[in-house]
């Protein structure tokens, strides 16, 4: 039997479907092998509102995944997102004893436990336990209490939840499109994988995803991983505000924000923003196009840092703010976002070193690859327990070896 597997990754955006074929070698080793894309439609807010189009967009972009791969797709891994997630911080105490002795793995696992049995309401569940410390007797900070002498040991993790209609409601048009739903995992979490190094999750580091209708964001300071958050709006919203204040169709507006898009009114020559409200058809110019976009990209940064909140943090995060997602693209939007957040921040779309990867068109493919790392690391750990080989999700996804670099786009991207 061959020792090539693929794992097959497909990210729900917004706007844009994106699936990848990914080749894993005997030794762990990674090769994007096919990519496609698709427009979303019938799908809002991480839910598929009208699951008849939203199954026809999945059929459509998986089909497109098979041809450029020449691979039976059979399931896939996808992401969550939307503003049904809640980011919530959860303790466990767990008593060690009756006197004091060694912390056993049974008292781990107790902890682990504990954790996820916490109050919440019946239709949420939870996608994503990350422990953010251990207090061992009162000790707060203690990364790896197994073996250490203790009376209790407490567990303090993040825990994301979300809306089990919506889960159900995704896997039902995975469904519907003829496909099996493998595995999910938190959109930005995956993204998160896929570009943060574990030097910057070290030293404190925000990564903000500005898609087209949603900003996510995700905080690590020591390692671990302390705080999610998502805020309703995105570069669609940039799009729409162009439109209105330059009386542009909605397809003009996306073609002058992406060619000449720039968020810094600092950048462009002065012009008096009244030519907005005083002219019927204001001409378009850099200086108007930033009067436009700017308040709304001030804004959404503004509202990740509110929704983060705890603003005393924010000065740890020594390695800054890492942005990415398409809605990040426009001129000035990096220097926009070092001045809301007072840290310095730099512009990431891909991971530094994964084979394939430069190969992709532009367009937001982190999403995508850090779901493909996050099932092959599950399926790793399924394979130690079970060498068997073709267990777990790549023993579900395998099919024909796919001819390397083959692409095909529903609709052309960036
Ligand atoms: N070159 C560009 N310049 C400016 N904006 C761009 C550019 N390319 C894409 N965008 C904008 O990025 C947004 C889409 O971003 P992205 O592809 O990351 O979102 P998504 O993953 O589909 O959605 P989400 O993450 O919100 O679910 C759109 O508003 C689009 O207009
Ligand atoms: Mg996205």
């Amino acid at each position: 039997m061959s020792q090539e597997r693929l794992i097959v990754a497909c990210d729900f955006g917004s706007t844009t479907f994106r699936g990848l074929v990914t080749e894993v070698d005997a030794s762990g080793n990674f090769y994007i092998t096919a990519h496609a894309r698709g427009p979303a439609r019938g799908f809002q807010d991480g839910d598929f509102v009208n699951l008849g189009s939203g199954s026809l967009c999945i059929a459509e972009t998986i089909k497109a995944l098979e041809a450029a791969s020449q691979t039976y797709i059979r399931g896939f891994t996808y992401n969550i997102s939307g503003s049904h997630l809640r980011g919530l911080r959860s303790t466990a105490q767990v008593p060690i004893g009756p006197g004091p002795r060694p912390i056993r793995e049974a008292d781990m696992e107790e902890a682990r436990v504990r954790v996820r049995s916490l109050a919440m309401p019946f239709d949420q569940k939870i996608l994503a336990v990350t422990p953010l410390e251990y207090v061992v007797d009162r000790v707060r900070g203690i990364v790896d209490p197994l073996g250490r002498v203790a009376s209790q040991l407490e567990m303090q993790a993040h825990l994301v939840t979300g809306s089990r209609s919506v889960l159900a409601n995704i896997e039902h048009a995975i469904d519907n499109a003829g496909y099996k739903p493998v595995g999910e995992e938190v959109d930005i979490l995956a993204a998160a994988r896929a570009l943060l190094t574990p030097v910057e999750r070290a030293r404190g580091v925000m990564l903000v995803d500005v898609g087209g209708q949603l900003t996510n964001w995700v905080v690590f300071a020591d390692g671990a991983l302390l705080a999610t958050g998502s805020v309703p709006y995105g570069g669609d919203n940039l799009t729409r505000d162009l439109a209105h204040g330059l009386r542009l169709d909605d397809e003009e507006a996306e073609r002058v924000k992406r060619e000449g898009g720039v968020v810094l009114r600092s950048l462009v020559d002065h012009v008096p923003v009244r030519l907005l409200f005083e002219e019927e058809r204001p001409e378009v110019t850099p200086g108007l196009v930033a009067a436009v976009l700017e308040p709304r990209m001030e804004e959404i940064f503004t509202l990740v840092k509110e929704d983060y909140g705890d603003l005393g943090q924010l000065v740890r995060l020594q390695a800054g703010v890492v942005l990415t997602g398409g809605g990040s693209r426009c001129r000035g939007t990096r220097r926009l976002c070092e001045e809301v957040f007072d840290l310095p921040a730099q512009e990431r779309y891909l991971p530094a070193d994964l084979p394939g990867a430069e190969e992709l068109p532009p367009g937001q493919w982190a999403t995508a690859i850090g779901l493909t790392l996050g099932a092959a690391a599950e399926t790793a750990a399924v394979a130690d327990q079970d060498r068997s080989g073709a267990s777990g999700i790549l023993g579900k996804l395998k099919g024909l070896l796919p001819s390397r670099r083959k692409a095909v786009a529903l609709e052309a991207e960036g």
